[in-house]
Formats: structure tokens, C-alpha cells, sequence
């Protein structure tokens, strides 16, 4: 497939870099065209380089080639990253300064943009009217992602992933004009990781998962378009980029930021490994070994059970909230008492969350591992369903089922 990626002078422009290698990798031909105030985020060279193909933004540069009307005319597919306000009032206005407006007027195929700016410009009235106009044309416009802007502040405005775009390029040049990411507009809130109790300023009870799961959900479920809140126990990967992450050490404070992050999330899922119990006295001083003491006894106490606690919240909060789609994790062995299914929907029945991912654990799987082999359980009724993998495939299946549960299943609570 031929593709024009028209870059914006937008800060962003550094990630269409990425967006640029995905198209190439999957082995379409692009011609970049950066305005020229996106030559002063990202030279010409770089674009020359990972494209493989001669870069100009100039209407005289080859004029024998006749440019300005030939590249919009073979393009099976223009995308405009970022798409800033001012790319935006161009294309809007049918404006031809240059050799990009050039072929965004000539183009043939669809055309994609993926607007980056400030969030009031965003909001702006003109820039609304803007992405309207284009929109009513035809046009696919993304939303952009919300976050952690170029300055100190945050909100909508910053450029979606580059596997968000090339999802939604895909989709487009397959007819689904209307094409929406699973999660677009969704707020997901995941818990990661294992939480860490303290005894002393130097020791703790914790547990052996690694985080590995929990990313790689964060990953999954901000490529379908969610805004996602990761928060992060002790972890042994790090977080990936375009997600918000607020980092917490125990149980207590987990419960904390899941209830706070609840408040304004369309689905949480907690895939974190909670303690169950924590120990009852915190010394503020190392305990240290004597020899004239007994041998010390650590008493426990119950931590609460956040997933449910999530559940109940939800159902209280009603009709409003009651779209709100919680998922738990749960590890099983299965025992002389049951087996691994029969624990896992007495535990989903228990615990009230709307699905259940159940893990088969046994000594040599699943904690720090790469690769997984789960069943998601739902009570709305629906069939189990069963997804292994390395953690990513699992996670893009789990990502598919809460995006068809929220776009399919009846209202829950
Ligand atoms: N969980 C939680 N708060 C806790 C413990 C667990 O929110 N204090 C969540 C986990 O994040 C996971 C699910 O509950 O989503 C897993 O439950 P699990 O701890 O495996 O089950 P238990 O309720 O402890 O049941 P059992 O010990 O009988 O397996």
C-alpha cells in the first residue's frame, strides 16, 4: 500500500518516528511530508532515512515529477501525525501553501488525522468547527489521547500511541469509516504487580509476582485507545509509556488509589497480587536479633479485600456508575476439596466482579513468566473463554472481551 504521512510542527512529531517504522515493517511504501515547521522538531534526514524515500514539503522541489498532484492522487492512504490546530484550519479550509495541503487536497483514499495540541486549543470553538467540517467530509479524526501534556499540565490533547494509529489507519483503509478502538473515550484503571508489607523499615512480607501481566495489560488496553491509569506495586518491569502511573507499596495503599482512580474509571481491573494479611505491629526501628529473647512471633492481620470492596462501591453508587466493569484475577490451584474451574466460579460468584481471569498455577508457572494460559469467566452468562499466549496475546484477549462486554452487555450492578 502506498501511504503519505503528512507530519504537523508539533512537538509530537518525534513519536510519528515509531509510527512511521510500524507502517514500514508491515511493508507498505510512505512517502513522508513534514510542514516545514515540523522540520524544526524532526530534520528531514530522519524522514528520508527510516522511510527510504526522498522527504520534500516544497511544491518546487522535482517539479517534472508534477508533485503537488501526483503523490496525493497514488496515495492509497494519507495520515496526518500530529495533526495539529493549525493542520487542522488548513485542511479545513481547503488551504494550498504547501506541498502537503497540496496533496491533502488531491488525495483519492482515506485520510486519517491524529490531532496533538494543547488541550484548550483543542476545546476551542474553531478547532471543533474544524475537526467537524473534516469529519462531515469524510475524514477520520481520532480523539486525542488524554495525559500529561508538553508543559506541566495535563488533559485531552496529547498524540494517540502510534500502535493506536496504525490500528485505526488499518482499519480505515478496510472500509470501517467508522471505526472506533474498543476502549476509545475509556478510562481503565489496572492494579499491578505484588504489594509489599512491612515489618520493619528494612523488611517486608511480599510475593513473587513480577508486574509482567499487569503492563503488559496497560499496554494492550491503551493501544485499544483507553486512557489508563496503572497502579504500581512492586514491580519487575517497568511501566510503559503513554499511561499514568501512581505507585503504591502496600495493600492499604493500593485500596487507596483503586478507590480514588474508581471514582472516574469505566473499567478497573485488578491484576495485582494483594496480601491478604500484613503484619499487625510496624516497627519504626530495625528489629534486631538478641540473643537473651525468645523466638519472635509475627502476628497477622486481615488487609481488605479491594476487589470486592471495588464491587460493592460500584453497586452502591447505582444506576450512574453502574456501567462500571470490574474484573478480577485469581490464581488456583485446585485441591482433593475441587478442582481449578470449581474454585474459580465459587470465587467469582464471591467476589460480584462482572469477569474473572483464572490462572492455572503450579510451582513453575505464570509468576515472572512470559507466556500464560488463562479462562475468562463471566457473570453475565456468557461462555468461558480461553486465551494462552505470551502475556501480550493473553492481554489482547483480555482487552477484547472487556471491550465487547462493555460495548454488548447489559448494564451491570
Ligand atoms: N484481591 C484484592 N484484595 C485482596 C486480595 C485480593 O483486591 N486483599 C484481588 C486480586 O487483585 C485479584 C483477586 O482479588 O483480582 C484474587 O483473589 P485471591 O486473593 O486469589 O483470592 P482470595 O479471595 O484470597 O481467595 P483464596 O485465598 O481462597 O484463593
Amino acid at each position: 500500500m502506498r501511504i503519505v504521512l503528512g507530519v504537523g510542527g508539533g512537538i509530537a512529531a518525534y513519536k510519528v518516528a515509531s509510527l512511521l517504522r510500524l507502517f514500514t515493517e508491515a511493508g507498505h511504501h510512505v512517502t513522508v511530508i513534514p510542514t516545514e515547521a515540523a522540520t524544526r522538531f524532526v530534520g528531514t534526514a530522519t524522514w528520508e532515512a527510516l522511510s527510504g524515500n526522498p522527504v520534500s514539503n516544497s511544491v518546487f522541489d522535482d517539479v517534472h515529477q508534477v508533485n503537488h498532484v501526483r503523490l496525493g492522487h497514488e496515495a492509497d492512504l494519507v495520515v496526518i501525525a500530529p495533526a495539529t490546530a493549525d493542520l487542522l484550519a488548513k485542511a479545513a479550509t481547503g488551504q494550498a501553501g504547501d506541498l502537503l495541503t497540496n496533496t491533502l487536497l488531491m488525495a483519492h483514499g482515506p485520510v486519517l488525522f491524529a490531532p496533538a495540541m494543547h488541550t484548550e486549543m483543542w476545546q476551542h470553538a474553531a478547532t471543533r468547527a474544524n475537526v467537524e467540517t473534516l469529519r462531515g467530509r469524510g475524514a477520520a479524526v481520532l480523539e486525542p489521547a488524554t495525559g500529561r501534556l508538553t508543559g506541566a499540565d495535563s488533559g485531552p490533547g496529547r498524540l494517540p500511541e502510534p500502535e493506536v494509529i496504525f490500528d485505526a489507519a488499518m482499519a480505515l483503509v478496510q472500509g470501517q469509516s467508522d471505526y472506533q478502538l474498543p476502549l476509545a473515550g475509556k478510562t481503565v484503571t489496572i492494579s499491578a504487580g505484588g504489594t509489599r508489607e512491612p515489618l520493619d523499615p528494612v523488611r517486608f512480607l511480599g510475593n513473587r509476582s513480577s508486574g509482567k501481566q499487569g503492563v503488559a495489560l496497560a499496554v494492550a488496553a491503551r493501544n485499544a485507545g483507553a486512557t489508563v491509569r496503572l497502579l504500581a506495586a512492586h514491580m519487575e518491569v517497568p511501566p510503559p509509556a503513554g499511561v499514568e502511573v501512581v505507585q503504591v507499596e502496600t495493600a492499604l495503599q493500593l485500596r487507596e488509589a483503586a478507590m480514588a482512580a474508581a471514582a472516574d474509571s469505566d473499567v478497573v481491573i485488578m491484576s495485582a497480587a494483594v496480601a491478604d494479611f500484613r503484619p499487625a505491629e510496624v516497627s519504626n526501628t530495625k528489629i534486631k536479633k538478641r540473643d537473651d529473647t525468645a523466638d519472635p512471633v509475627i502476628t497477622l492481620v486481615r488487609n481488605p479485600d479491594i476487589l470486592q470492596e471495588l464491587v460493592e462501591r460500584r453497586n452502591i453508587a447505582g444506576a450512574g456508575e453502574g456501567q462500571q466493569l470490574i474484573v478480577g484475577f485469581a490464581a488456583e490451584t485446585g485441591d482433593s476439596q475441587g478442582d481449578v474451574r470449581a474454585y474459580a466460579e465459587a470465587k467469582l460468584q464471591r467476589k460480584g466482579c462482572d469477569l474473572l481471569v483464572v490462572n492455572h498455577v503450579g510451582t513453575d508457572k505464570v509468576f515472572g513468566q512470559d507466556t500464560n494460559s488463562v479462562v475468562i469467566l463471566s457473570r453475565s452468562g456468557s461462555e468461558p473463554q480461553e486465551a494462552a499466549g505470551t502475556k501480550t496475546e493473553v492481554s489482547a484477549a483480555i482487552i477484547s472481551r472487556i471491550g465487547f462486554e462493555l460495548n454488548h452487555v447489559s448494564p451491570r450492578a
